[in-house]
């Protein structure tokens, strides 16, 4: 999704707060390291500025104590974000202080949002900063009206309905804490005026902290306008604070990739069952039955069917196969098109060409299947000796009899058979039949003479 941001050509610089201790998390992983659609928190809120039209020409992410684990995994973003730490949490004003630190940027809008709220709507970013950006404009609020406004910022505004100022829960009277319409902790501010007035914050509250909402009472004593700007998304202002938060905003998440799935002409027929991940890419017809998890790294290139039971990551599934029920393709597979992979196959790091089948009970990791090669029941490729990953290749058109073992190192040529129940460790020409079992024995008669002697020792 791209939005036009109206910002009047302006640069905008992005300030991710995401210092807090997220202790109601009740985990040893920071806050904004929890996964939502297998994505953390903190990238989402990255993605969601990345979408702006245009993006933030400088972001910055302020980090707490300990904050090497989360640095490791922003710097993976390709907004290519900066890192600032805030050794004690003195509050959001002194949050958004540290960061204005490190921007170089001399004017334009800061826009300041939390780490911990991933699917907020790049939309409603673009309209707070085009409300930013307005004449004699200081600062813009997002708000939205919770179902339970308790614990927000409440938005006081005047008759005309301009922002005055913002008053915490516990700051508030019994009057104040009636208002409906809260502040959802995203900012945007003119640099120039942010510069100015940070020195001016006073730790004067209850929490004793310098709280970024003090300043709508500087910019209006300033003789500058402040916005409030309702969200048309309040959904995605949903933030996360606990596990069951997570879990809620989880459920959004899922709920909206299933609508989105399905108005792109993906058919789930059982739709709340279905799990995708952030980067999950399902081309139209395609059909995805019951509890089918796709977990991230998954393109289904042209119309294919997954059926039930399916688990995912990180595969290309090409138009025509036909996956499960009951199958798991894990990171590195390729499964071309008209290519099968059924009940109880699992498939690592490998490429089944075109029409390629392994209908049941196999494991193929590590390996090429050519096309329109038949991967019996219970074939195993055995790939890892104790000490290293070894690969199996199989020629188009190759017949691999049921209970295979194939070692690898091996290559099995094209059209070639191989018997039921082989151990495959060197290489099978093309056209070759190759098997590895020990001959059959044959007594004639010999069942019914051991029969004959069971029951005759039964009647003693
Ligand atoms: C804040 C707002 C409140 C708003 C609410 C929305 C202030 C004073 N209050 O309250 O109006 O309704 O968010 O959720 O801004 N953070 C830092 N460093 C700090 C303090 C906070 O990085 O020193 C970060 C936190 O990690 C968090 C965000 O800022 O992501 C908000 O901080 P939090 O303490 O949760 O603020 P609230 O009291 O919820
Ligand atoms: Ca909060």
């Amino acid at each position: 999704m791209t939005e036009q941001s109206d910002s009047l050509g302006e640069a905008v610089v992005a300030i991710v707060l995401a210092a807090g201790e997220g202790t109601r998390m009740r985990s040893p992983l920071p806050k904004v390291l929890h996964e939502v659609g297998h994505r953390a928190l903190v990238l989402h809120v990255l993605d969601r500025l990345a979408e702006l039209a245009p993006p933030p020409t400088e972001t910055v992410v302020v980090l707490g104590a300990g904050r090497a684990r989360v640095e490791a995994v922003v710097a993976t973003h390709p907004l290519d974000p900066r890192v600032v730490e805030q050794k004690t949490r003195r509050g959001t004003g002194d949050a958004v202080r540290v960061a204005m630190e490190e921007v170089t940027c001399p004017d334009g809008i800061a826009l300041v949002l939390c780490g911990d709220v991933p699917l907020i709507a790049p939309a409603d970013i673009a309209r707070l900063i085009a409300a930013a950006a307005q004449e004699n404009v200081a600062i813009a609020v997002l708000g939205f009206r919770p179902a339970d406004p308790t614990g927000y910022g409440r938005l006081v505004t005047d008759a005309a309905g301009a922002l005055v100022r913002i008053v915490e829960e516990k700051n508030a009277s019994a009057a104040e804490r009636r208002i409906g319409l809260v502040n959802a902790g995203v900012i945007a501010c003119r640099i120039a005026f942010l510069r100015q007035a940070l020195p001016q914050l006073r730790p004067d509250n209850a929490k004793g902290e310098l709280y970024l909402t003090d300043l709508v009472e500087l910019a209006v004593a300033a003789g500058r306008r402040a916005s409030a700007v309702e969200a048309e998304d309040p959904e995605g202002l949903t933030g996360i604070n606990s596990q069951a938060d997570l879990a809620v905003v989880e459920a959004l998440f899922q709920e909206r990739r299933r609508a989105e799935a399905m108005a792109a002409g993906v058919t789930l027929t059982a739709p709340e069952s279905v799990h995708f991940a952030f980067d999950t890419k399902l081309a139209p017809g395609t059909v995805v039955g019951p509890f089918v998890v796709f977990g991230p790294g998954v393109v289904v290139r042209g119309a294919a069917r997954i059926e039930a039971f399916s688990h995912l990551a990180g595969a290309e599934i090409e138009e025509g196969a036909v996956i499960g029920p009951f199958a798991r393709i894990r990171p590195g597979s390729r499964i071309g098109p008209g290519a099968r992979v059924g009940n109880f196959v699992e498939v690592k790091a490998a490429v089944l060409d075109a029409g390629a089948k392994a209908n049941h009970l196999s494991y193929i990791g590590d390996a090429e299947v050519g096309a329109k090669a038949n991967i019996g029941a219970g074939t195993i490729t055995c790939n890892y000796d104790g000490f290293a990953k070894h690969r199996t290749v199989i020629g188009p058109g190759a017949f691999i009899g049921s209970n295979t073992a194939l070692v690898a190192p091996v290559v099995i040529g094209a059209q070639a058979i191989v018997g039921a129940g082989s151990a495959i460790t060197r290489d099978v020409p093309a056209d070759a039949l190759a098997l590895t079992r020990a001959p059959q024995e044959m007594r004639e008669g010999a069942a019914a003479r051991i029969r004959a002697r069971k029951a005759k020792a039964r009647k003693r």
